[in-house]
């Protein structure tokens, strides 16, 4: 007979980010505040390195470049010390439990980032820790994506502007695509999402946004296009999906995003994508490279949005 293992009692006054709900409208203004602060090149007041003496747990059970580095540099830059852990290396690639594994781990760093496959995971993970939890990336939802994302729209556009935009979202109702639809209801943005049939976005997610702000779900690219300021794709195929990938490209060629579409946006409109990027599929070559395109702005600001998060979470 199994019995439930014994939790270490829930301290319910960690905060944890395992979607951007986690935060309320607030807080997430805030945030962003600090990121362009931070981005600007001035370091968080009054203390510069409000991680000394921290560590924060890094788990991969996916690959990645730029959240593994964005978070290894942040922590660091602010005093602290990342820990790189592979599924591959540690007793988790060995059938280690999570919750065993989140027991262990806040005994001994003050943070865990995880980028994973099942959402539950996440949470999981919180249930058991003593520590804030870090949404890394799930198939569900990539709320750090989304930090840099919306510090990128802020740049362009200004904070008070924010809420006035129109988003365009092409393609997969993915992970981004739900992590769009929460981060369109919490800042009061218009979001219209492109998405062939059979690619829907999370229906949970998508309800309680439509509850809460302006969507459009539509199977037609040009109306999502059509006076957008914010253009948005990823890639067909996401990590976990590769086996799928040319029956998927089948049914999102239509809704790339290429120069024709580009010109139906407003006038100042920008191009976002959170790469990797697959040039002559979800975008061209010739918006990831032109002027519109605010891609490298957006890479980099994953280190300063998760630098204001690792301030709000553990500073
Ligand atoms: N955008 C993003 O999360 O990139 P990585 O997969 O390289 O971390
Ligand atoms: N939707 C993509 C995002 C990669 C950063 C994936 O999950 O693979």
């Amino acid at each position: 007979m199994t019995t439930a293992a014994p939790p270490i009692p829930a301290r319910s006054s960690v905060p944890h980010f395992r979607t951007l709900r986690d935060l309320s409208a607030g807080q997430l203004r805030d945030l962003l505040a600090l990121g362009e602060r931070l981005a600007a090149g001035r370091p968080p007041e009054p203390d510069p390195r409000p991680l000394a003496g921290r560590s924060v747990a890094l788990i991969f059970e996916k690959n990645s470049t730029r959240t593994r580095v964005s978070f290894e540099v942040g922590v660091h830059q602010l005093g602290g010390f990342p820990i790189f852990l592979s599924e591959s290396d540690t007793q988790m690639g060995r059938g280690e439990p999570l919750r065993d594994t989140a027991r262990v781990l806040s005994g001994y760093v003050d943070g865990i980032m995880i980028r994973t496959y099942e959402q539950e995971t996440v949470e999981e993970l919180a249930r058991f820790s003593r520590v804030p939890i870090i949404n890394g990336l799930t198939d569900l939802y990539h709320p750090c994506q989304l930090l840099a994302d919306l510090l990128t729209m802020q740049q362009e556009f200004g904070a008070g502007r924010l809420g006035e935009l129109r988003v365009a979202w092409f393609g997969d109702g993915n992970n981004m695509a739900n992590s769009w639809l929460n981060a369109a209801a919490m800042l009061g943005f218009e979001l219209r999402l492109a998405v062939p049939e059979g690619f829907d976005p999370d229906p949970e997610t998508l309800e309680r946004a439509r509850g809460e702000t302006s969507v459009l779900l539509t199977r037609d690219p040009k109306e999502a296009a059509r006076g957008a300021h914010v253009f948005n794709t990823d890639v067909w195929a996401s990590m976990g999906q590769e086996e799928e990938a040319e029956d998927r490209s089948a049914h999102f060629r239509p809704f790339q995003v290429d120069e024709e579409l580009l010109a139906l946006g407003a006038e100042d409109a920008i191009f976002l994508h959170c790469l990797p990027a697959h040039r002559g599929e979800e975008v061209t070559e010739g918006v990831l490279e032109g002027d519109r395109s605010r891609v490298f702005q957006e890479a980099e600001n994953r280190l300063h949005g998760q630098k204001a998060l690792l301030v709000h979470l553990l500073g």
